[in-house]
């Protein structure tokens, strides 16, 4: 399965901080916001990542992720010229996708806890998979409605008046058929392509699954100042309590095995020293106690 994170819009919410650097490189408490969904991504076991932002932000990924290698995964990156919704990037990364499934994830999107998205990925049969989490304020998001099998009877692009309490986060995965439904699907009236607009293709081919994210599961978005403060300090909280950290590729990299411990302290060696790379030396110290 390959995957895409999008990177683009214009983050005007996050004014005057986004005039000098894109949303998605905003320091989310000790590391860029991008880390996060990477993360959870090459947890998820995807080693294959494709990267659309627009073309003044695209080169500042570049620098900061390079082409992956570092990690033992795959990096391309993608440009998308304006802001035409969410579920352009399946037309832009066409090439990219070729004939594989697709996991999509926001890159304004922080996930901690629990391991829905690893088995998620493993169990994926084909069809659509969204998540449902349960929020107070529905109306902010997408809204699914489902039964007790997991099939979606519903989905709408913040209702209103809202079918059910369970949003759908920024991350979706899809069969290859995605490519040909984002190729039929038209602007809604704030003229983007909605990724709401596929689920519902989705659905009404009865082909869309929906899974619940347990409780104990946290689910941030960063898109305002507000939200981006309290996603800093919640991260910081859970990190501080449990002395691990949230939002680490590389770790992520060496768990998955995309990295060997060789490959791994190497990496720490070209770090400062920094609280980032006191951490890593501690996985690495704790890998050596586990495995040899
Ligand atoms: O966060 C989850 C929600 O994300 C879902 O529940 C909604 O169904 C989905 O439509 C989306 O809603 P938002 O209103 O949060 O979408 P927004 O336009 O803010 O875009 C989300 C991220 O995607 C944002 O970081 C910028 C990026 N983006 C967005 C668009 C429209 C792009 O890179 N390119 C785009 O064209």
């Amino acid at each position: 399965m390959k995957a895409i994170i999008l990177a683009g819009g214009t983050g005007s919410r996050l004014y005057p901080l986004t005039q000098i650097s894109s949303k998605q490189l905003q320091a989310v408490f000790d590391k860029p916001m991008i880390y996060y969904p990477l993360t959870v991504l090459i947890a998820s076991g995807i080693n294959e990542l494709c990267i659309i932002s627009t073309p003044q932000d695209l080169p500042r990924y570049e620098e900061l992720l390079g082409n992956g290698v570092q990690w033992g995964i795959s990096i391309e990156y993608r440009q998308q010229n304006s802001p035409k919704g969410i579920a352009e990037a399946f037309l832009i990364a066409e090439d990219y996708v070729g004939t594989d499934d697709v996991i999509l994830m926001l890159g304004d999107n922080i996930f901690s806890g629990g391991d829905d998205f690893p088995s998620a990925v493993t169990e994926f049969s084909g069809g659509a998979k969204v998540f449902a989490y349960r929020v107070k304020d529905p109306q902010r998001y997408g809204v699914v409605e489902f039964d007790k099998t997991g099939t979606a009877i519903s989905i709408e692009e913040k209702p209103k008046q809202p079918k059910s309490h369970y949003a759908v986060p920024g991350v979706y995965i899809y069969d290859n058929n995605v490519i040909d439904i984002a190729k039929t699907i038209k602007p809604s009236a704030r003229g983007e392509l909605e990724i709401t607009d596929i689920n519902l293709e989705y659905m009404r081919r009865g082909d869309l699954q929906v899974h619940r994210l347990s409780r104990g599961f946290a689910w941030l978005d960063a898109g305002t100042s507000s939200a981006l403060h309290e996603a800093s300090s919640y991260i910081e909280a859970i990190e501080r309590r449990q002395g691990v950290k949230i939002g680490c590729p590389e770790e992520a990299a060496l768990v998955r095995g995309f990295l060997d411990i060789n490959r791994f302290e190497a990496l720490i060696q070209q770090m400062p020293t920094c609280e980032y790379s006191e951490y890593l030396r501690i996985v690495a110290r704790e890998w050596h106690d586990l495995y040899e």
